[in-house]
């Protein structure tokens, strides 16, 4: 594997520091602050200064007279004790032709582990909605740049497809439908019939409380097993899964498993059984629960309530046995909603205090709110719940009727190009944020040609693959870079920043690092490309040729990047 710029240096100035006697913990390098003055820079030596209580300009010489930098960088050193760095020409290109063999050249791979990435997260009966995107989005970013890194990824949506929702919903159709229980009718029941039902019935639970006990009975008698009922259930459960993958296809998400809370209902009852049996479960009024902090700081995690139902507590502790069982992973994330925090503190403490938990370490890799540009939670302009098939389909539209009015495609190839610009939009306008912060929906804006928006990534590999398509019509192709102009250097740069950003994303559980980077490197790859041309009149064919080299390892590892976030580029836009 080759090593990247900073690297190599690190490399360097680690052994300079050991040879003067001083610490290496001292010797950390990073990216100049002042690209005008030098390309890295390291500010250890006030460190050292300190601890060996000498002169920094001391040390400074020491460690200069130390370095070794075998022709690769130029070092300076100054006042009042920083060391700048500036790669070599001969370093740069060495580094360009390993990108330009293979992108991935520069990634290094982790040791590997194995992660269960627990995402998506629907619920059944309900469709889902703006809020699911961003589980979705963050969720297959991750295992992307997970795998990328060389860990074993395995993957579940953890499908809500269980307890009182159902239970109201049944209650719902007994009132609306009662011949759909009847045995031998099989009238279809379609995404539009639950859509209208369910909120129906949840309006209906608030408002109506002889409709509220009936569904709390129904509900037991379907985690009975109750056989009208749970025919219904399977009936709802298949038109809600098709539609679920569906919308998921779409977005490219893919699941390991795509199992909901009810595959874990026969556990539950031996589960808190053997837990109450070795005192980490107690019973409280009624309930059975785990008291997780003396203080009570955090409510105890309720395994059964008092009416004797499990809840989405028990479910959860259950489906970690499950995984532990089956696939060991290291590491379980679950990529869900911040509002959820406290479920899994509860979750995760009660899971440790059963002792069963191993050395598997689970996070709530949780992200934050969808707002509206009004900066209230996302809706849509009738102000009800966005639905995330309706969202698709408005970004489809937009991105048609703007690929129209520029007037280069037609027919299925327009077709697939806005399918292409839609989805990247939307999710370039989730991942190009923290997924801690809330976030404004803006689909106008991320539907820009320019600026920090998917499509603006897209239309820049698109202007270099069409560049060299020109350039090779011209008769010029793409050679070793050798030319170090001014954009040049930055651009390789940049190239050189991608193992540190892939590096960063995985362990911070934050793919819009690489996000970030991706927009970095399409912003340095234009400013290169605008300032060094490759097909104007006077341009010398071998300073063309090596531009072109460069601009072949940018594109190489911008579609890498963007492939990484799920991203496709579109042949043409
Ligand atoms: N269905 C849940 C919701 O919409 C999210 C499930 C997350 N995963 C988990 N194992 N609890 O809130």
């Amino acid at each position: 594997m080759q090593k990247t710029l900073i690297e190599t240096l690190q490399a360097f100035v680690n052994a300079a520091f050991s040879r003067a006697g001083y610490d290496t913990k001292f010797a950390a390098v990073r990216v100049s602050d002042r690209p005008d003055l030098a390309d890295f820079q390291c500010n250890g030596l006030m460190g050292v200064a300190k601890s060996q209580k000498m002169n920094p300009m001391d040390a400074g010489a020491a460690v200069m007279e130390a370095l070794d930098l075998e022709g690769l960088f130029e070092a300076d050193f100054v006042k009042p004790g920083f060391l700048n760095f500036k790669a070599t020409d001969e370093a740069l290109r060495k580094l360009v032709a390993a990108s330009v063999d293979d992108p991935r050249a520069l990634a290094g791979t982790d040791e590997r582990k194995k992660f269960m990435v627990d995402y998506g997260g629907p619920n059944l009966a309900k469709e889902m909605h703006v809020g699911h995107l961003r589980s979705a989005i963050v969720g297959h970013g991750l295992i992307n740049l997970l795998e990328f890194a060389g860990h074993d990824v395995v993957s579940d949506v953890h499908l809500g497809d269980w307890g009182l929702q159902l239970g109201q919903l049944i209650t719902q159709i007994e009132d609306v439908r009662p011949d759909l229980f009847e045995d031998e009718v099989n009238a279809p029941i379609t995404m539009l019939d639950l859509q209208e039902w369910y909120p129906a019935a949840s309006a209906k639970s608030k408002a109506d409380e002889a409709f509220r006990d009936k569904a709390r009975v129904a509900t037991s008698a379907l985690q009975a097993g109750d056989a009208r009922y749970m025919r219904l259930w399977q009936r709802i459960v298949d038109v809600s899964i098709a539609s679920l993958r569906r919308d998921y296809n779409r977005l490219g998400c893919e699941f390991t498993y795509f199992y909901g809370e009810s595959r874990y209902q026969d556990m539950l009852g031996p589960l808190v059984k053997s837990l109450e049996d070795s005192g980490t479960a107690e019973p409280s009024e009624g309930a059975i629960v785990v008291h997780l902090q003396e203080d009570k700081k955090l409510p105890p995690l309720m395994l059964r309530n008092s009416n004797g139902g499990y809840g989405y507590g028990a479910t959860d502790l259950a489906t970690i046995v499950d995984r532990l069982d089956t696939d060991k992973p290291d590491y379980i994330l679950y990529v869900v909603d911040a509002r959820q925090k406290m479920h899994f503190q509860q979750v995760f403490l009660g899971m440790e205090k059963t002792g069963l938990l191993g050395d598997t370490t689970l996070e709530h890799t949780a992200f934050g709110t969808v707002n509206g540009t009004d900066g209230k939670p996302f809706k849509t302009r009738e102000g009800g719940v966005m639905r995330l098939h309706d969202l698709m389909e408005e970004m489809h539209a937009a991105a048609r009727a703007r690929l129209e009015e520029m007037g280069k495609l037609d027919g299925a190839e327009l077709e697939k190009t806005a399918e292409q610009i839609a989805i990247a939009a939307i999710k370039f306008g989730e991942l190009s944020h923290d997924r801690e912060s809330n976030y404004i929906f803006d689909m106008e804006q991320f539907l820009q040609f320019e600026g920090k928006t998917g499509p603006y990534i897209q239309y820049t590999c698109v202007r270099i693959a069409s560049l060299m398509e020109n350039a090779s019509a011209a008769g010029l192709t793409p050679a070793t870079f050798t030319e170090v102009t001014d954009g040049a250097r930055s651009l390789v740069l940049t190239l050189d920043e991608f193992p540190a950003k892939l590096a960063r994303a995985v362990d911070t559980r934050k793919p819009s690092n690489m996000a970030m980077h991706v927009y970095n490197l399409a912003n340095a790859t234009n400013s290169f490309y605008q300032s060094n041309r490759v097909l104007a009149d006077g341009v010398d064919a071998s300073v063309a040729a090596s531009h072109l080299g460069l601009l072949a390892a940018a594109k190489g590892q911008l579609e890498l990047g963007l492939k990484l976030l799920g991203i496709e580029v579109p042949a043409k836009m």
